[in-house]
């Protein structure tokens, strides 16, 4: 039996400028939140992600959804309260099909979070979750992980996504 995956939302592709833009913090936590991350989790699972962030689907609140190691995180007005170590690895991103970059990120974090009831989280982690965590609670900040490369590589890969959507920058 398959799975029914549809969801509405849209994933915006990059140089959409929404995905520049800082969100807002979520102030209450209702059904509509809840649904919400619902279909996030639908909208990441249907693209293949481990990551999706509510500015990606054109949403501007500081709202999450990270699932990898087959263990599902909401982050909901995240925030980092400890790091440690560094870690050198290879992200992607869903609204840059096709292209990966190699980013620096501390090797373990611990954040704060809220869960859709609006209770406190504590999550630790570290390697790729870690990275998950942080590349999504960049993009509730506008931050791409573009914006970690150099001009070198960051004009190589505007060049290379202006190629495959005929964009303009
Ligand atoms: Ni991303």
């Amino acid at each position: 039996m398959s799975e029914i995956n549809e969801t509405d939302l849209k994933i915006l592709k990059y140089p959409n400028p929404i995905l520049k833009k800082v969100s807002e913090p979520v102030e209450v936590f209702d059904d509509e939140l809840a649904k919400f991350v619902k279909d996030l989790f639908t909208a990441m699972r249907a693209s293949d992600g481990v990551g999706l962030a509510a500015p990606q689907v054109g949403v501007l609140k500081k709202i999450a959804v990270v699932e990898y190691d087959e263990k599902k995180y909401v982050l909901i007005n995240p925030k980092v309260i400890d790091q440690k170590g560094i870690a050198d690895d290879e992200e992607g991103c869903l609204s840059f099909p096709g292209i990966y970059a190699h980013v620096q990120r501390p090797e373990w974090v611990k954040i704060e979070t809220f869960d859709v009831h609006g209770e406190k989280q504590t999550y630790e982690a570290s390697g790729f979750t870690a990275r998950a965590f942080l590349h999504e609670m960049d993009h509730l900040s506008g931050k791409l992980f573009i914006d970690y490369l150099s001009n070198l590589k960051r004009n190589a890969i505007k060049k290379k996504v202006s190629k495959n959507t005929g964009g303009h920058f």
